[in-house]
């Protein structure tokens, strides 16, 4: 096989494409230059270019570095036979739990206010944590979402979990796509890990905050189209919304001069919550490059018409 590489995101390329070739010493592996061999067979990418396509005809798969293909299947000259094939894991789930935990603890044990005490020198214990006054309820049971869930669960954290066909996940309540209003119900802290497809684009609204439990905190690590943002600020000053992380925006970077900056109700991260690591991302493509090549189904490939 032919394998180009082809990411505008990657400050050092190369040092994907020799970690590749490395993992697949029998295939050819080359970095994406603008006028393309015309002899590529499969691709790894992520936000590749749009000439890609154009140059490289022949492609039958497409790698992405990342789990979300949102992005791909925007591409308005992805051809329809190509296989997408998404990360799957890669080293990200566990940094999203790590991440959801970070910030649930930090709120529901109120450990922000210590640093104001100490700044005054005040030695002054806040409340006992109760855990049940901090159900969590996660959007999205797959790779990342079963994840989170299971690590807040073993916290001992009522956990919810929502998803489309309401596949249960350990030790947590599982919802289908039909029982939304009662998983949002039994929900304080909302964790949006869902994929963004037709359907999801825009859950994170006012309709959905408002039958969250009061006092909600929302955390959302997905994309940034996921929400509206208007409906955020809205129920954050009608204090329908205690506060919000978000990893992921509309625009990234977000830009210098957005409100999200400078308000202290919202915690900004740069779409950090979980990075594909390229030890484990290489050998799980070149794991799959291998079955493609003996005639084997490989997993995580994308369901164009469910978009994820
Ligand atoms: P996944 O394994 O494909 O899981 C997607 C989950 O969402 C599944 O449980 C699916 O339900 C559910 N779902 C999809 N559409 C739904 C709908 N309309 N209603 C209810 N549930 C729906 O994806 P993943 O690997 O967990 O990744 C999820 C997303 O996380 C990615 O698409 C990406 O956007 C985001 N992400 C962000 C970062 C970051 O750094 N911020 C890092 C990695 C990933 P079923 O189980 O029934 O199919
Ligand atoms: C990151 O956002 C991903 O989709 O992997």
């Amino acid at each position: 096989m032919e394998i180009v590489f082809a990411s505008r995101h990657e400050s050092n390329p190369l040092e994907w494409v020799n970690a590749l070739q490395q993992a697949l010493p029998e295939h050819r592996v080359r970095l994406w230059d603008e006028g393309g061999s015309g002899r590529a067979d499969a691709a790894v990418v992520w936000a590749p270019p749009a000439e890609l396509f154009v140059r490289e005809p022949g492609l039958t798969h497409l790698f992405n570095l990342g789990a979300g293909v949102d992005a791909l299947l925007r591409m308005p000259d992805l051809p329809d036979g190509i296989t997408l094939v998404r990360v799957e894991d890669g080293g990200m789930a566990v940094q999203m739990a790590e991440y959801v935990l970070h910030y649930l603890i930090r709120e529901s044990r109120d450990l922000g206010r210590y640093a104001g005490l100490q700044a005054q020198a005040r030695w002054q214990p806040l409340d006992d944590i109760d855990r049940d006054a901090w159900p969590v309820g996660v959007m999205g049971g797959g790779v990342m979402g079963a994840r989170v869930a299971q690590a807040c669960a073993a916290l001992d954290y009522p956990v919810a979990v929502w998803s489309r066909s309401g596949r249960p996940v350990a030790g947590t309540r599982a919802f289908s796509q039909d029982r939304l209003a009662d998983f949002l119900a039994g929900t304080r802290v909302l964790v949006n890990v869902l994929p963004l497809t037709d359907d999801t684009r825009g859950i994170l609204s006012r309709a959905v905050f408002e039958q969250l439990r009061p006092d909600a905190y929302l955390i959302n690590i997905a994309r940034g189209d996921h929400l509206v943002e208007a409906d955020l600020l809205a129920c954050l000053d009608s204090g329908r919304l205690r506060g919000a992380v978000l990893d992921v925006f509309s625009r990234e970077p977000l830009p210098s001069d957005h409100p999200f900056w400078t308000d202290a109700r919202i915690q900004v991260t740069p779409h950090v919550a979980g990075a594909s690591l390229m030890s484990l991302t290489v050998r799980q493509i070149a794991g799959k490059v291998r079955a493609v090549v003996r005639g084997e189904s490989i997993t995580g490939v994308v369901d164009r018409a469910r978009q994820y």
